[in-house]
């Protein structure tokens, strides 16, 4: 996967105060509410980082957020877990991600998806993960990621997973 062009007149920056993030809206309450309320907050504390693309008005069109994290060995399907030691193993998280429903169908959500995984692949040179992990907020999230070859976790249909081996052919593709 070459490196991720956005269209002109957008820009990809860290999250910040000034950024008129209230206005955001993609249509789904709970990821309005954590890009309005709490993704400040989290990345100030160093618990997540979230990305906004910025429209040439500075209007919020798209974000996306990731953090780190554990699964445990047992909750990983048996294929990736048999090679791996039996404890919690470290992930990465695409926690959040979204576009504003006035820019829905730009093939925004392709391109911020595709630059969170940049961003994870990159991260992972240095802190090394097993996989990239995300929770689907519905039904309609998650075929949106299936394209994606996300697959699900067992036990958890809502909880999608991309392993590291994957990721990396993705990024050389
Ligand atoms: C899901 C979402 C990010 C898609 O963004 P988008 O910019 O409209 O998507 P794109 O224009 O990049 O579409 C890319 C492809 O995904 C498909 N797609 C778009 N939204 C989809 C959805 N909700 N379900 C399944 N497929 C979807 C498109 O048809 C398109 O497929 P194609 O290339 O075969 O035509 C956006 O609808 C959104 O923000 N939804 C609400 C928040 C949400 O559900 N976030 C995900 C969980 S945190």
């Amino acid at each position: 996967m070459s490196g991720v062009v956005l269209p002109p007149g957008f820009s990809l920056e860290p999250l910040q105060r000034t950024q008129p993030r209230r206005h955001f809206d993609c249509g789904q309450s709970e990821v309005n509410d954590w890009l309005h309320t709490k993704a400040l907050q989290h990345q100030d504390k160093r618990l997540s980082a979230t990305k906004v693309l910025l429209a040439g008005d500075s209007a919020i069109a798209g974000f996306y957020t990731l953090a780190t994290g554990q699964v445990d060995f047992g909750d990983l399907p048996s294929e990736l877990a048999r090679k791996l030691p039996r404890r919690a193993l470290p992930v990465a998280i695409l926690a959040w991600l979204g576009v504003s429903v006035a820019h829905q169908g730009e093939k925004l959500g392709d391109l911020l998806l595709a630059q969170s995984l940049r961003d994870c692949y990159e991260a992972g040179q240095t802190f090394a993960f097993v996989a990239v992990i995300l929770d689907c907020v519905d039904d309609r999230a998650k075929s949106f990621y299936q394209r994606w070859d996300f697959a699900e976790l067992p036990g958890n249909p809502y909880r999608l997973f991309l392993n590291s081996q994957t990721l990396a052919a993705m990024m050389r593709s």
